[in-house]
């Protein structure tokens, strides 16, 4: 977890949320880099989303964290990137499996419908555990293969 670099990107509804984790999770990463929102002003998570998403399609942070009301629409953006395998988790066993089962590299969290502690719980949990490979790595293979 200290070595990795890491993206963040919320809406409005995911603002608070973001900030308590930078709060908490700073120190643990290598880098922590913020890509907005910076306020609880309404916006439009694709804005965000698509430069965070971006920057870990191209391989410049290792992971990104994805925040806004519900999860899905950061999670929608998100998975328009090639090598991005965003996991929209609202508890902790399927945070674990996003990462053992999907190598799954973002993490989308519902503010909405999550605890502050609760999220914070995914977020250790999803960057302690390590993808298990095997039968899982040809599924996750096939993943981005269009018919
Ligand atoms: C904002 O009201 C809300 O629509 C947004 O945060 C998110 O839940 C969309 O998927």
């Amino acid at each position: 977890m200290e070595s990795l670099s890491v993206a963040i990107a919320c809406d409005h509804a995911g603002f608070e949320m973001k900030e308590e984790v930078k709060k908490a999770f700073e120190s643990r990463f290598f880098e922590l880099k913020d890509f907005g929102t910076f306020s609880s002003e309404s916006v439009d998570y694709p804005d965000m989303i698509h430069p965070m998403a971006s920057a870990v399609n191209e391989g410049r942070y290792d992971f990104g964290i994805a925040i806004c009301g519900t999860g899905n629409g950061v999670s929608m953006t998100a998975n328009k990137y090639i090598n991005v395998r965003a996991a929209l988790c609202w508890k902790d066993e399927i945070a674990k499996l996003a990462r053992q089962h999907n190598d799954a590299n973002i993490i989308s969290l519902p503010a909405r419908f999550v605890s502050q502690a609760e999220a914070e719980q995914m977020i250790e949990t999803f960057f302690t555990t390590d993808f298990e490979g095997g039968r899982h790595l040809a599924r996750v293979s096939k993943i981005s293969q269009l018919l």
